[in-house]
Parts: structure tokens; C-alpha cells; sequence
């Protein structure tokens, strides 16, 4: 099997099955209680907490564990949001092209009288911190913009972005839920104020996250109950997740340098092999972009058939993002970059980790176009298209 789909999910490291095994071992108590094995459980998620802020400039008063990057940007948002009304501002400031769990949680505080202002992302997939300066008002009170995009993986000019914000006194979050553990993080230094990460996405275990949230930035509680993470996050605490997240993040930055240059080499190769199929396009910035993202359109064909037939030859990937996959609505996203609906139905995201190899790469790239001229030769649209009938778009 080559697996090519890491921006929907990673494998967990073996770093990150160890720390969780000896936890699950030696540490499974209770954080919450008083005697010995509860207190080392305790030590444990404080330990955790402490490496996790390290890695990304923050103190561990500042991070707070939810049940995943979801989770993370619904308390920021929420908890910003209801900062912002107490103080008379309604306005929040974001993109076009935000995960699902930005976008929704934005239309339901719509809906409670919130005015959201959405940027449009341009043909790169990205915004400026002057759009965003341009944007801000007396009455803005949040805004939440990616760092790196899930499908295109177009990485956006946060720390300048965050400086605007910081300048302005509006609060800044940033959903790096695709950047941790790929691209450097210093929440001080970019002037991040809510930070939401998720450990599915850098070899971590799944259905664990962290909000960051900047000393002085109050968060709202999302579940009532008990008075863990401080009364901001009740339950108990998901203590073997919570240090295998840890493990992995250490693990993933301790290497970053090393991971970016061999997964980019790897990506540039499948983009230049892949850019050789006629009427297919790349969406996202060329330079700009996650190391291991490769996302094409391909005219003619739906996403949904290649991906079948790839999957048939073991490969797995995907095409638009895998919380939308099922649906048959085109991706927002690559709408949003201005693919016209047919092109948005025939993308295709690889997204590749270090432990690709090239012979994977080269194996891609001799299915791709095969099954992307089967899938041609079998449509009547494709067959107007090359008899003249109907307009090339790509
Ligand atoms: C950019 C982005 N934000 C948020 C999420 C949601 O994270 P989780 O699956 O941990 O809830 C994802 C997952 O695909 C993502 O890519």
C-alpha cells in the first residue's frame, strides 16, 4: 500500500505508541486524585504540557487539551466571539477557504447576530496582512485565519497577519491544525493569540488537541462539568493521548528541518511528473506550500472514479478534503480559488510525510495518467471537448 494521504490523517509514530503504552502501564491514574498513582498520572499531563508549549513558544498556562483541532478552534472562536460582544464588537474577520470547523462555527455565531466578513483567498490561495488591516474596525472582535490550507496547502502570511492584529488590539486565531509539526510555530514571535492544533496530523493519536491561548485571552468552557484544565475544559483528562501527542510533536520538530527538505523533494517530483498530463492544473501557490502537498485538477474526470481506481492499485489519497469526501458538492476551497464547479470535480490531493519514498512517488506518477486518459477516453463530455464541440478549460 503507498500511502498519500497524511493532511486527512497520519500513522502514529512509534515514539508516540511508546509514550501512550508506558502510560497506559505505569501513569493510567486519575489526574484528579489524591494518592500516588493518581499524582503521577498528574506529573505526567503537566510534563506533557510543558514539552508541548515549548515546541511552540508558548507557556504551559497557555495550553489548554480538547478532544482534537475541531474542538480547538469551536472554544477559540467561541470564546472570542463572546469576549468581543461584551464589549459592544460583533464583527469577526476570516477566509473563504477555512476547515469546516472555522466556517460552521462562524454561520452559527451568524446567526446569533455576529457579522462575519469573509476574505476572498485570490488565485494562490492566500490574503495579505494589508487585506486583513484593511478589513479591521472599531467594532472587529476576532480574527481567525489559517496558517497552512488542508486541501492546497497554501501557507498564509500569519505572523504578519498577526502583527496587524496585534497593532490593532483584535484578538488573532490561527487554525495551524496542517502546520504543527511541518512548519515552525512561535506563538510569540507571530503574534498568535489562539492557537488550535491536532495530533492526528503529525503522527500524534487521534481525537487529541491542544487551544493555545494567549495569558489575558479568556476562554469560554464548551462542557461543563468538572474543574479540569483549569474550568476550561471539563473531563477527565485523556492522559495517554495527551503525552503520545507530546511525543510526536517533540519528535515531529526535533526534525523539521530535516522532514521539510526530503518530503518537499518528494513533492516537487510528483508536481513536475504530474504537471505533464494534459488540462491539469495545480491549485495553490507553487512555492508557497506545505512540503508535502500536491493538489491537481484534472479536466474531464471526477475525483470520486480516480480515486477508486487508485485505491484499486493500493494508493490511497484523496480529493477534496476527507470531511467533505461523500458529499458531492465541490470543494469550497478550490471554488474559492476560482476553479469553475466541472474542474473542482476532478481534483486530486496527495499529501505526502517522510515516509514516502521516491520509488512511491514514481509508482503515482505512473498511475495517475493512466487512469486519468481511461477515465477521459470513457466520457462523452471529454470526447466534445477533443472533437471541438465544447471549450478546453485547463
Ligand atoms: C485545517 C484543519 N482544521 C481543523 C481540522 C479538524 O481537526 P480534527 O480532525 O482534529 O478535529 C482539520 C482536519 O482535517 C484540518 O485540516
Amino acid at each position: 500500500m503507498i500511502y498519500a494521504d497524511n493532511a486527512a490523517t497520519t500513522k502514529m509514530s512509534g515514539a508516540a505508541m511508546n509514550a501512550m503504552l508506558n502510560c497506559m502501564e505505569e501513569t493510567w491514574g486519575n489526574p484528579s486524585s489524591l494518592y500516588g498513582l493518581g499524582q503521577r498520572a498528574k506529573e505526567a499531563l503537566e510534563d506533557a504540557r510543558e514539552r508541548i508549549a515549548a515546541c511552540i513558544g508558548a507557556s504551559p498556562k497557555e495550553i489548554t487539551f480538547t478532544s482534537g483541532g475541531s474542538e480547538a478552534d469551536n472554544q477559540a472562536i467561541c470564546s472570542a466571539a463572546a469576549l468581543g460582544a461584551r464589549n459592544r464588537k460583533r464583527h469577526i474577520i476570516s477566509t473563504t477557504f477555512e476547515h469546516h470547523a472555522v466556517l460552521h462555527t462562524l454561520k452559527k455565531l451568524e446567526g446569533e447576530g455576529f457579522e462575519v466578513e469573509l476574505l476572498p483567498v485570490g488565485e494562490l490561495g492566500t490574503v495579505t496582512a494589508r487585506q486583513v488591516a484593511e478589513a479591521v474596525r472599531e467594532d472587529t472582535a476576532l480574527v481567525t485565519i489559517m496558517y497552512a490550507n488542508n486541501e492546497i496547502g497554501s501557507i498564509l502570511p500569519i505572523a504578519e497577519i498577526g502583527a496587524v492584529c496585534r497593532k490593532q488590539g483584535v484578538p488573532f486565531h490561527t487554525d495551524a491544525v496542517q502546520a504543527a509539526g511541518h512548519l515552525p510555530i512561535d506563538v510569540k514571535a507571530q503574534n498568535i493569540d489562539l492557537l488550535s492544533l491536532s495530533a492526528h496530523k503529525f503522527h500524534g493519536p487521534k481525537g487529541i488537541g491542544v487551544l493555545c491561548a494567549r495569558q489575558g485571552i479568556p476562554l469560554s468552557s464548551l462542557i461543563e462539568g468538572g474543574a479540569q484544565e483549569r474550568g476550561k475544559r471539563a473531563g477527565t483528562e485523556n492522559v495517554p493521548a495527551i503525552v503520545g501527542m507530546a511525543a510526536a510533536l517533540e519528535e515531529a520538530c526535533a526534525r523539521l528541518e530535516e522532514n521539510t527538505a526530503k518530503v518537499s523533494a518528494l513533492r516537487d517530483r510528483l508536481i513536475a511528473g504530474l504537471s505533464q498530463i494534459p488540462h491539469a492544473a495545480l491549485n495553490g501557490d507553487p512555492v508557497n506550500r506545505l512540503p508535502g502537498n500536491v493538489n491537481f485538477c484534472f479536466e474531464g474526470i471526477e475525483g470520486e472514479s480516480l480515486l477508486l481506481l487508485l485505491d484499486d492499485q493500493g494508493i490511497c489519497a484523496s480529493s477534496g478534503s476527507a470531511c467533505t469526501s461523500g458529499s458531492l458538492d465541490p470543494s469550497h476551497v478550490l471554488l474559492s480559488i476560482g476553479r469553475p464547479h466541472e474542474v473542482a470535480h476532478g481534483s486530486l490531493r496527495l499529501s505526502l510525510c517522510e515516509e514516502n519514498t521516491e520509488v512511491e512517488v514514481d509508482t503515482i506518477l505512473k498511475a495517475v495518467p493512466e487512469i486519468v486518459g481511461y477515465l477521459r477516453n470513457m466520457s462523452p463530455l471529454w470526447k466534445d471537448k477533443v472533437s471541438g464541440k465544447k471549450k478546453f478549460i485547463l
